[in-house]
């Protein structure tokens, strides 16, 4: 589908993408937005190729997508700039291979932050109180009458939430765990977040005040103590070399056994196949998955275990983050091929 015909940049689009305002900005840009209609996710470098043709000066795509050497140089010979991916994750972009192709590379940061926390605290709620196996055990018409032991799971009030990772969404998931449920917080980030750590002092102190115990919130020099002491432990870090497989069977083995394990940040970083076993052999440990090692498979043994709460990689998908993530990208784009002064615009 192509928009705005006349433009004098050629844009193109991987996949529709939700909300106006990215390409009205795209247009006001003078581009020419062309949005793929394919109906499958994306995975083919060839068709990428076949989108980009031969001439094209910038690329709005996807992190189904892998945009290493073989992409960057197909989009510098045809003309290409810039590349935006519609997420804040780069682990599907070659930054180096970028630079050498002299293409600059977005994201969109800060938009996913409150609705990505917000699935995860909902993941760790649905986990704890067992409730996709409720549902499941009411639709299959098995509910015969209230009992003292049915669905018995993990209140989470006064309890400690372990971090990996307390950048924005790490830092966000960690307020809403704490604040709603009185938790403390242990968390393991080579930088201290100091926005977090004053955020829990103040509510220590709040709740010191009305006489109740106040939160701690303890960073750690070590990931394994975050495991040891989570109740709950939630991965908020990038992918990366040190973090793939970073739950594995060594750290689910030191993690307590009722504990939850949530992970809305990238499918990798656990061992999904010591993560099946570990929730096999420990009916009491639950998990929350958004994301998966394989993607879009799971690994075998996973959907059969009613311990793990699992989500098809929605953490950023609330209306106002998707569309404002589509402007926050075709900003990228508009602001590199045209100057475009995007947020100095008052209907922006
Ligand atoms: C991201 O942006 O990296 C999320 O995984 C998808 O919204």
């Amino acid at each position: 589908e192509v928009h705005n015909e006349g433009g004098s940049k050629r844009v193109v689009v991987t996949k529709e993408l939700p909300g106006e305002r990215w390409l009205k900005l795209l247009t006001q840009a003078d581009c020419r937005v062309e949005v793929s209609k394919h109906p499958e996710v994306i995975t083919s470098k060839d068709t990428i190729k076949k989108l980009i043709g031969s001439q094209c000066d910038g690329v709005l795509g996807q992190l189904t997508e892998d945009w290493g050497s073989e992409l960057f140089s197909a989009l510098q010979k045809a003309g290409g700039s810039t590349y935006s991916n519609y997420a804040v994750g780069f682990n599907n972009v070659d930054v180096g291979a970028a630079t050498e192709s002299k293409v600059s590379v977005g994201n969109t940061p800060g938009v996913l932050t409150e609705t990505t926390a917000e699935l995860a605290v909902a993941l760790t709620m649905a986990a704890a109180r067992r409730v996709v196996e409720a549902d499941s055990f009411m639709r299959a018409g098995k509910y015969e009458g209230w009992l003292p032991t049915l669905f018995v799971g993990a209140l989470l009030q006064n309890k400690t939430v372990g971090i990996i990772g307390a950048g924005r969404i790490g830092a966000a998931y960690a307020r809403m765990m704490s604040e709603g449920h009185k938790m403390d917080i242990v968390y393991y980030d080579p930088y201290p977040s100091k926005k977090l750590e004053e955020y829990m002092k103040g509510y220590g102190e709040l709740l010191k005040s009305q006489g109740e115990r106040p939160v701690t919130c303890t960073r750690v020099e070590t990931m394994e103590e975050v495991f040891k002491a989570g109740d709950v432990v939630s991965l908020h870090c990038a992918l990366d070399e040190k973090t793939k497989h970073l739950a594995d069977k060594k750290m689910l083995g030191m993690m307590k056994e009722d504990a939850i394990l949530i992970n809305a940040a990238r499918g990798p970083i656990h061992h999904e196949e010591d993560l099946v076993a570990h929730l096999k052999a420990n009916p009491n440990f639950r998990c929350g998955l958004d994301v998966f090692e394989d993607e879009p498979h799971m690994k075998p043994g996973l959907a059969d275990c009613a311990n793990a709460v699992i989500v098809p990689h929605i953490a950023s998908a609330s209306q106002w983050t998707r569309s404002g993530m589509a402007t926050l990208a075709a900003a990228n784009i508009a602001g590199r091929l045209q100057d475009f002064p995007v947020w100095d615009k008052p209907d922006m």
